[in-house]
C-alpha cells in the first residue's frame, strides 16, 4: 500500500564533480529497479548538475534538496526559496533536520511555513522528527515527537498534497548507534496514530515514515523488516554508491518478504 522510499541526505559534501561521479555510479546500479522511490539530496550547489544527469534517463532516482526558505521570492540574503528549488528539477526538499533545528535554531513554526512553501510549490516535504538522548533517557521520546508533529502540522491542511515524515533520533545521527529495529517501529506506530488523530484515517495510513540515523547496509534488512517503517532517510551510507545502491535493493527484498 505504501510504496518504499529511500533517500539519500548527501549533507555538506561532495564537490560537483564528485557529485557526478556518484550519481553516474547510482544511476547505473538503479537501473530498472521497481518498487521503490529513490531520492538523493545533493547540497545546494550540486542540485543542478545532478538534476541534468538523470535528465535523458529513465532513471528512478528523483532529487530533493536540504533545506529551503518559506518565502517565493525576496531579501533574504543567502537563503534558497521553493521556486528555485523547482527550478532545478528537485521534486523533494528535507525540512526541520535535526541538524538544522540543532545548529541554525530552527523551530516548529518555521517547518510548519516551510511545509506549506514546499508544498505550495509542487515540492514533497520531507519533515524530521526525533528526540534526543537526554529526552530519551528522560522518557520524553513520545512528548518531544508529539511536539515536533503538531507544531509542525499546525496549519497543515492534508489538500495540500503528500508529505513524508523522517523519524530519526538524534543520538543515531552520524554515530555508528541506530536504534534497534524495535524502538523505531515503536515511534514511527506513535506518530501514524498521531496522525490518524490529525488527519484521519485515510490520511494517516497512506502517509509514509521512514526511519533516520546510522542506516547501513548491515542494518537495513532488519529495519525494512518492521511493519512500521516505509523506508529510510540515509546519511553517510550515501556517499557511497555501493552501501547507497545495496540499502535501495535491500529495501525492496523486505517489503516483498523475499
Ligand atoms: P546518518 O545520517 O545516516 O549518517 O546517521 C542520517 C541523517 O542525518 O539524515
Amino acid at each position: 500500500m505504501r510504496s518504499p522510499l529511500v533517500a539519500g541526505n548527501w549533507k555538506m559534501n561532495k564537490t560537483t564533480g564528485e557529485a557526478i561521479d556518484l550519481i553516474e555510479k547510482l544511476k547505473e546500479g538503479c537501473e530498472g529497479l521497481r518498487d521503490v522511490e529513490i531520492v538523493v539530496c545533493p547540497p545546494f550547489t550540486a542540485l543542478q548538475a545532478v538534476s541534468q544527469a538523470l535528465l535523458d534517463s529513465l532513471s528512478p532516482i528523483r532529487v530533493g534538496a536540504q533545506d529551503l526558505h518559506w518565502e517565493i521570492r525576496g531579501a533574504y540574503t543567502g537563503e534558497v526559496s521553493p521556486e528555485m528549488l523547482r527550478d532545478l528539477g528537485c521534486q523533494f526538499v528535507i525540512v526541520g533536520h535535526s541538524e538544522r533545528r540543532q545548529f541554525f535554531h530552527e523551530t516548529d513554526l518555521a517547518v510548519s511555513k516551510k511545509m506549506a512553501a514546499a508544498r505550495s510549490q509542487g515540492l514533497i516535504p520531507i519533515v524530521c522528527v526525533g528526540e534526543s538522548l537526554e529526552e530519551r533517557e528522560g522518557g520524553k521520546t513520545f512528548s518531544v515527537v508529539e511536539r515536533q508533529l503538531r507544531g509542525g502540522f499546525s496549519g497543515w491542511n492534508p489538500d495540500l498534497g503528500e508529505v513524508v515524515i523522517a523519524y530519526e533520533p538524534i543520538w543515531a545521527i552520524g554515530t555508528g548507534r541506530n536504534a534497534t529495529p524495535e524502538q523505531a517501529n515503536e515511534v514511527h506506530a506513535f506518530i501514524r496514530h498521531l496522525l490518524i488523530d490529525l488527519f484521519g484515517e485515510e490520511v494517516g495510513s497512506l502517509t509514509r515514515i521512514l526511519y533516520g540515523g546510522s542506516v547501513n547496509p548491515n542494518n537495513i534488512q532488519s529495519l525494512m523488516a518492521q511493519p512500521e517503517l516505509d523506508g529510510t532517510l540515509v546519511g553517510g551510507a550515501s556517499l557511497q554508491a555501493e552501501s547507497f545502491g545495496q540499502i535501495i535493493k535491500a529495501s525492496i527484498k523486505s517489503t516483498h518478504g523475499l
